[in-house]
């Protein structure tokens, strides 16, 4: 498919609906993203003509399932450029997947005084679990400082990095946009015997991935940021590692075998999947990676580009001082989120005015309250860029904000 961001908007149904009267803007694709028709089909007629458990049945439907499920983690393996599809794990999404790493790989290797070093533009899913490991086992949690603009300070990495277990950071900041060096972070990690986990809840969505160009170890996302059901999560981790880790949760097809006395692990990725999984979303990440990959990676990414130097320059010039976008100003270090502060209207304000011309912006902490700590703010209004917006959706929120100036002006 070329792009044609007028024929992808086609393919959302919800895009064409109105919100009071207005036609919908859906402007926080960094929360979750709108899906497309293809896969709401996939999944509808995955429970139409093939609903079944998993792993359990000798009939043919059954089957028919498991190749279904099996065959969507085939899709995400080389979506990601994994050659080895059981270093997919499917989790309930991003957040589980960071517990998974936290839990199983943290619990059995880190102890009293290790490092993981976070930086300070982290999401609470990439902060609390290692917390949880601060309080049971004695971790320190340390923090990669920021510069004004938002981007990772690394003049002191060397330090950081002593006593560094594990380096656990953003793929793409879900506050500033802001894209961090993960290759260089990942081979500075390895250099002292780290490893590097990367959150990439708002990269693989984006961009395209390639596990070994990014250099980590495991990398955590989930489906419903890239057209997908909710729901589903992934965790990529390689082999060798996984192979060591304990088992997360304890029930079904985690086990070879279970007796009275006890229980043998099955091998990855189903020691990862205890219980039935969510067969019908992860059939519907599949379709959504079919989706992203008839559009094209490399094109999305140029889309957003191209549309994040618009936004930039258009907010700018409409709103001047007015505005604050925190964050990088250089596209080839930050992707389509802007947080922002106008004027000095709260940003749950700013968001009720332009829900009532139907823009969908976040306002909030954006679960990130120490990188708010940080800014300086409690909560900003964020508004997302994705495949489907464009340039009309840009200036319908410049309006809009406009309009929210005078309207709190009166
Ligand atoms: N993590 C999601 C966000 O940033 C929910 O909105």
């Amino acid at each position: 498919m070329s792009f044609d961001v007028s024929v992808i908007k086609k393919d959302f149904p919800l895009l064409s609906r109105e919100e009071n009267n207005d036609s919908l803007i859906y402007l926080d694709s960094a929360a979750t993203s709108q899906k497309p028709q293809q896969v709401l089909d996939v999944v509808d007629s995955y429970y139409q003509e093939i609903n079944a458990n998993v792993h359990r049945g000798a009939y043919r439907l059954a089957e028919k399932a498991t190749t279904a499920m099996e065959n969507a983690r085939e899709k995400v393996s080389n979506f990601i450029k994994s050659e080895r599809s059981e270093e997919i794990i499917f989790t309930k999404n991003a957040t589980e997947s960071i517990n998974l790493v936290a839990k199983s790989w943290g619990e059995a290797n880190l102890g009293e005084g290790d490092v993981v070093l976070l930086s300070s533009l982290e999401h609470h899913a990439n902060i609390v679990p290692w917390h949880q490991l601060a309080e049971s086992k004695g971790i320190e949690v340390r923090w990669i400082p920021l510069t004004e603009s938002g981007l990772f300070d690394l003049t002191d990495l060397d330090r950081l990095l002593e006593g560094v277990k594990l380096v656990a950071v953003s793929g793409a900041s879900n506050v500033l946009g802001t894209v961090p060096p993960v290759r260089i972070l990942a081979d500075a990690a390895h250099d002292v015997g780290a490893l590097c986990l990367v959150d990439a809840s708002q990269y693989v969505p984006h961009r395209p991935t390639d596990i070994e160009e990014l250099g980590c170890d495991f990398l955590a996302f989930t489906g419903h940021k890239m057209c997908g059901p909710t729901g589903i999560g992934v965790l990529w981790g390689r082999s060798e590692l996984l192979d060591q880790m304990p088992p997360f949760l304890g029930g079904g097809e985690m086990i070879l075998d279970g007796t009275q006395e006890g229980f043998t692990v099955n091998t990855i990725p189903w020691k990862f999947e205890a219980g039935t999984p969510p067969i019908a979303e992860i059939v519907g990440l599949g379709a959504a990676i079919d989706y992203l990959e008839s559009v094209g990676m490399s094109n999305i990414l140029e889309h957003e580009k191209t549309l994040t130097s618009y936004a930039l320059r258009t907010l700018t010039e409409r709103l001047g001082d007015d505005l604050i976008i925190h964050g990088p100003d250089d596209v080839s270090v930050r992707g389509g989120v802007f947080s922002m502060a106008y004027q000095d209207i709260h940003p749950h304000d700013v968001s009720q005015v332009l829900d009532d011309r139907g823009i969908c912006v976040r306002a909030g902490h954006h679960c990130a309250k120490p990188l708010m700590k940080l800014l300086g703010v409690g909560a900003t209004v964020r508004a997302s860029l994705y495949l489907y917006n464009d340039e009309g959706d840009v200036d319908a929120l410049a309006d809009a904000l406009d309009a929210t100036g005078e309207f709190f002006s009166q």
